[in-house]
């Protein structure tokens, strides 16, 4: 995607350097982080400098291959099995964290010695960035059929191109619709507590030119009962067998308002998102975050300074899972990168094969 000018993937390797978008300073500063270890590289993915499972399998995989290019050929194998239990001990939710980190283990330990190892990690963490871009565009090649000119589009937190390596998932029908001269308004859930919606949705839909207004968490309900939304769609950080998805929190409620108000909820992620090996969504793990995201907002005042603000009493508890899992039944659909698909197991088992 396009910021200022220039075209820019949100993650990738320079020799030994990964480099990353750092979200957690959008929208108000665009700068690009430069994780020189692969101990950097995990603590970024920890703090939400980068964000978004795709982006984070993404991110793990470099990281993943930067550990390769660290470790010496004495104790090789031990220190990149250690580096994979750091960068796997990050995000407990987004299934491409894991898939990612597989992968890049899987043709490390196929090699034949430290070298083959260190070239082989960083071929196959570029490919699957590569391949994360095409499975991102097909979403939304898939997905673009289903908005039509008009339509208002509501969305949870950020599931755009910052979310992935470009392109997104959500907002990928969103791009290819738009390109292709449809008019879509689109409202961005705000996605308390870190505000992914109100930062980074508004922000990448506004460098692409896409009419997007923000609202508040709760103003959704409102609006679909009135009928100003016609669709939702938002991303996934897991989808078990049976189609139950794992998302940012609030998601849930979101499509449980929608389903009541006979508003289509479609749900958008690559192949990578899916975890066969979760029956159903009460096997997704789902990370609980420190509550200072609570309990604290960050921005900035109106001369760009930035500032963080407590918004609870001084002493104030609080509870913050990140996530949460909308049952199958409320989901109008699954769009992949494979299609468009119900989202139940028999459906979804032609998906599983597909891989
Ligand atoms: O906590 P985050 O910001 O990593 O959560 C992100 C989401 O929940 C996204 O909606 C999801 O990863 C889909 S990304 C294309």
């Amino acid at each position: 995607m396009i910021v200022n000018g220039t075209p820019y993937r949100t993650v990738w390797l320079d020799e030994r350097t990964v480099c990353a978008i750092d979200q957690r300073r959008l929208p108000h500063t665009f700068t690009i982080a430069r994780l020189s270890t692969h101990r950097e590289t995990a603590a970024a993915i920890r703090d939400m400098l980068v964000r978004g499972a795709p982006c984070i399998g993404a991110t793990a995989a470099y990281g993943l291959a930067q550990a390769a290019l660290e470790a010496p050929d004495s104790g090789f194998a031990s220190y990149v099995r250690a580096a994979e239990a750091l960068l796997r001990a990050t995000r407990p939710t987004a299934q491409n964290l894991f898939f990612a980190l597989d992968r890049v283990m899987r043709v490390i330990g196929r090699a034949a010695n430290p070298a083959e190892a260190r070239a082989a990690a960083v071929t196959e963490a570029n490919e699957l960035a590569d391949e994360d871009v095409a499975a991102c565009k097909a979403i939304g090649d898939n997905g673009a059929p289903l908005l039509k000119d008009g339509m208002t589009v509501l969305t949870h937190c950020n599931a755009g191109w910052l979310a992935t390596v470009d392109w997104g998932t959500a907002l990928a029908p969103i791009y290819v619709a738009a390109r292709n001269g449809v008019k879509l308004t689109v409202l961005a859930d705000e996605t308390r507590p870190r505000s992914q919606g109100s930062k980074l949705t508004a922000w990448e839909l506004m460098q692409e030119g896409v009419d997007v207004q923000v609202i508040a968490d709760n103003a959704a309900g409102f609006l679909l009962h009135r009928g100003e939304i016609d669709l939702c769609i938002t991303g996934a950080d897991r989808i078990a067998a049976n189609g139950d998805v794992a998302n940012k929190i609030g998601t849930y409620e979101k499509a449980v308002v929608a389903h009541a108000n006979g508003v289509p909820f479609y749900v958008a992620a690559p192949r990578s998102t899916f975890d066969f090996a979760c029956a159903t969504g009460a096997d997704i793990p789902i990370e609980e975050r420190d509550q200072s995201e609570v309990l604290v907002v960050s921005g900035v005042d109106a001369d760009g300074v930035p500032h963080d603000v407590m918004i609870a009493p001084a002493g104030a508890r609080a509870r913050n899972p990140a996530f949460d899992v909308t049952p199958a039944r409320y989901i109008a659909g699954l769009v992949t990168d494979e299609g468009v698909f119900d989202a139940d197991s028999r459906a979804l088992s032609r998906l599983a094969d597909a891989g």
